[in-house]
């Protein structure tokens, strides 16, 4: 049998097989980032699609870090109760669930907290928001500390089996984690040590409140794709060790900031990324975004190479690869020769909540997302997502 379905373990939690639905931001929660019957029901279908481990889209531990509308909080203890709905609705259909833990950081935009977006730096406008952040203080970092770790309490109060923080993508442990936005000169920057240590306070921290047996894991950028370096796939190899010495129990790696869409390479959709900003930056935007079409190809497997780098330092903890995973054989030739643990996904589940569960079945053997990127628009719309390949309303 593949070994794709085989059951695998990171740390204490089994999980009855190798597919991981990475984060995905719904724009489902309601206005007070609590659980709506819309979230329940599309993480009921995934795990009836039989996805192994599933994590829903990003939490945020603090209202400051409050990055997008309709974003599921988890910033307090009222939460609870939603969160344990969502929870017990993956457990009830087969699916293990790991709560991302997320604080927006200088991608936040000002509307969402009424003040300057936090990052570890006053440096350069954000290229989305054109937000000017505010650096953050020393009371604050602690305050943020704590609040992951609280969050990470909450996440296993609500029966989540895991948690994952959220280091990728240009949030705000990835702002610190980056010599591109991180041009601190005290503690908290000036050398990768000490870039690290806002993550690494957050993992001590956040393990010293959870069970033995509660798993954590960390998403984290391996390049990020700034006009000037920034983490780069050699430095993620680095923290990737770090964090193995600091008993994370897996690690996901994935790439780029709100600079580029490497995120999430394939099509950029420019009119309806363009109708997401003010009217006076559209025109502008919309130049930018042509211009970045061309370097943002689709390529199956893009952070593999990476993976690549990174996963020998890692020991026997479990590497997840995300990005570009479509093709059930790539999955199976990249698991055995050991370059990754498990496979995660995001667009494919949006557009085909069952595709392991056919996987399976063999009814399929590669996703049929076509990497148009419209789930994404509508995000940046404040749309709930689905695939809207056929059009986004209005477009
Ligand atoms: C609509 C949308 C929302 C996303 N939200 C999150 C999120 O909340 N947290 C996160 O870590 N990544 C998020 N991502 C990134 C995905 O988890 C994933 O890393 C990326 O899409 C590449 O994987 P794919 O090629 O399978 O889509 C999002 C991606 C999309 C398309």
């Amino acid at each position: 049998m593949s070994q794709m379905f085989q059951s695998v373990k990171i740390g204490e939690m089994e999980i009855k097989n190798r597919f991981v639905h990475s984060a995905t931001h719904e724009v489902m929660a309601d206005n007070n980032g609590r659980i709506t019957d819309e979230l329940t029901k599309r993480y009921k279908n995934l795990a009836k699609g039989e996805v192994g481990l599933i994590i829903p889209g990003h939490m945020y531990v603090h209202p400051l870090g409050n990055a997008h509308h309709g974003q599921m909080g988890i910033h307090n203890d009222d939460m609870i109760p939603g969160l344990k709905r969502l929870a017990d609705t993956i457990h009830e259909n087969g699916g293990k669930v790991a709560f991302q833990l997320a604080h927006g950081g200088r991608q936040t935009p000002k509307q969402m907290i009424g003040t300057q977006p936090l990052a570890p730096s006053k440096q350069s406008r954000d290229p989305v928001t054109l937000n000017k952040p505010q650096q953050m203080s020393e009371e604050l970092i602690e305050e943020t500390i704590e609040a992951f770790a609280a969050a990470a309490a909450r996440a296993v109060e609500a029966g989540s089996d895991a948690v994952q923080i959220h280091a990728a993508h240009g949030y705000l442990i990835c702002e610190f984690l980056s010599p591109f936005f991180n041009k601190r000169k005290d503690k908290w920057g000036g050398s990768d040590e000490n870039r690290f240590r806002l993550i690494k306070e957050v993992i001590k921290r956040t393990k010293s409140r959870l069970p033995d047996d509660i798993p954590v894991i960390v998403k984290m950028n391996t390049n990020d794709y700034t006009p000037f370096k920034g983490i780069t796939p050699d430095l993620a190899a680095v923290y990737a060790k770090w964090m193995t010495v600091l008993s994370v129990d897996a690690v996901e790696i994935s790439c780029g900031t709100y600079y580029t869409f490497h995120t999430i390479r394939g099509e950029i959709p420019v009119p309806e990324m363009a109708a997401g900003l003010p009217m006076w930056m559209r025109p502008v935007a919309k130049v930018k975004l042509n211009f970045q079409k061309k370097g943002n190809i689709f390529k199956d497997a893009y952070n593999l190479d990476a993976a690549k780098k990174i996963k020998p330092n890692m020991g026997d903890t479990p590497l997840i690869l995300v990005g570009g995973m479509r093709k059930l054989s790539q999955m199976e030739e990249i698991v055995e020769n050991g370059d990754a643990d498990l496979i995660s996904m995001s667009r494919p589940f949006i557009r085909e909540p069952f595709l392991v569960k056919r996987f399976q079945e063999g009814k399929s053997t590669e996703a049929s997302c076509v990497n148009c990127n419209k789930c994404f628009a509508a995000m940046f719309n404040s749309i709930p997502i689905k695939c809207y390949e056929k059009g986004l309303p209005g477009f």
